[in-house]
């Protein structure tokens, strides 16, 4: 066990005060209570106020998981953060981060949907195994209603807005990321997307007219292939360290669907007791979604030293990985 691995020491997450409920959204669109809660488990979600940035929650859950870590901005060599709503297109908002931090070194964005979280993982640990970084703080943050068509009523119920962190550190004693698998098929591009205000499609009124700025989304081609995709993947990363599904102490899933994540738990013979789920409180926060739920568990006191953890993520790209953790 004295394999040096990269070890999360550190978690923090933030979140919007605003909760909209499934009943505020039955007067915005053509919805109900019971089908959000029954067809994606969702109850409530928090929503940012209008003026506020990704960097403002980015902050505050990076202070959290450097508070976490007993550390200061200071000791952090590098940030990734993983996000599709920065603060601005250029610079990377993990630029800002790294300012109101006092950090150093090599910061910048990361856009994997909402896999964002698990790419920034990789990366991280990669930078730390090659002996590049020290100190990685990995944010994974989306305020994905400032790009919701409110009246596209099979989006605007599931996207939601948060921050999440964790500080990532080598260190001996083989408790720390294991490994982490990653893929992207883009032949499937266009199921979930926000086409404008890039070079194909440049900021324009006749863009923004046609709605080319706002997120759409394939939901139903896209719920299947996530089950089958979140199923293999995290197969795959338990194999590669001979692990069976059954073992993990805990499966912290992207929180896109309950639906999505029960399937997948039963097909991996993981119980809801050994699942963390929070999308009835926090809806789906796309890059957000792991490092909140995991920041949560950790606070609940739902993880002990030496459990293993199992974080599987899927989304726009399309993309899906899964990472398994000794803690
Ligand atoms: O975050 C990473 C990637 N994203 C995902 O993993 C999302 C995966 N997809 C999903 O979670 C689900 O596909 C949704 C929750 C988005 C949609 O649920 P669904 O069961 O796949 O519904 P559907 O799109 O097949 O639509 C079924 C019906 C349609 O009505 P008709 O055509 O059967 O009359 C929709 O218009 O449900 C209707 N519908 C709604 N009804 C009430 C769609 N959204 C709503 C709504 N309220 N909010």
């Amino acid at each position: 066990m004295s394999e040096t691995l990269s070890r999360i020491i550190g978690t923090g997450s933030a979140l919007p005060d605003r909760v909209m409920t499934n009943a505020d959204l039955e007067k915005i669109v053509d919805t109900s209570d019971q089908w959000i809660t029954d067809r994606t488990g969702i109850r409530e979600r928090r929503i940012a106020e209008e003026g506020e940035k990704l960097s403002d929650y980015a902050v505050k859950a990076a202070r959290a998981a450097l508070d976490a870590a007993g550390l200061e901005g200071s000791d952090i060599d590098m940030i990734v953060c993983a996000t599709v709503t920065p603060d601005w297109h250029l610079p990377a908002t993990a630029c800002f981060i790294q300012q109101q931090l006092g950090a150093r070194g090599p910061a910048f964005d990361l856009s994997a949907g909402c896999s964002g979280f698990l790419y920034a993982m990789g990366v991280g640990d990669a930078f730390l195994r090659t002996g590049a970084a020290k100190r990685v703080l990995l944010i994974g943050g989306e305020l994905l209603s400032k790009y919701i068509n409110w009246k596209d009523r099979s989006t605007c119920v599931i996207f939601a807005d948060g921050a999440g962190a964790v500080v990532l550190e080598s260190r001996e004693g083989g408790r720390g990321v294991l490994e982490t698998r990653l893929h992207a098929d883009g032949s499937m591009a266009d199921f979930i997307s926000i086409p404008g205000g890039g070079t194909e499609h440049p900021p324009s009124h006749a863009m923004i007219d046609e709605g080319l700025h706002l997120i759409h989304m394939k939901g139903n081609e896209t719920f299947k292939l996530a089950i089958r995709s979140l199923t293999a993947v995290c197969k795959e990363v338990c194999e590669s360290r001979g692990i069976e599904p059954k073992d993990v102490d805990l499966f912290v899933p992207h929180q896109a669907n309950i639906r999505i994540i029960n399937a997948v738990g039963d097909r991996l013979g993981l119980g809801e007791a050994h699942t963390y789920v929070n999308i009835d409180r926090i809806g789906n926060t796309s890059a957000a979604s792991i490092p909140i739920a995991l920041d949560e568990a950790v606070r609940a006191g739902k993880v002990s030293e030496n459990d293993l953890l199992l974080f599987a993520a899927f989304g726009a790209g399309l993309t899906w990985g899964a990472s398994l953790v000794r803690w």
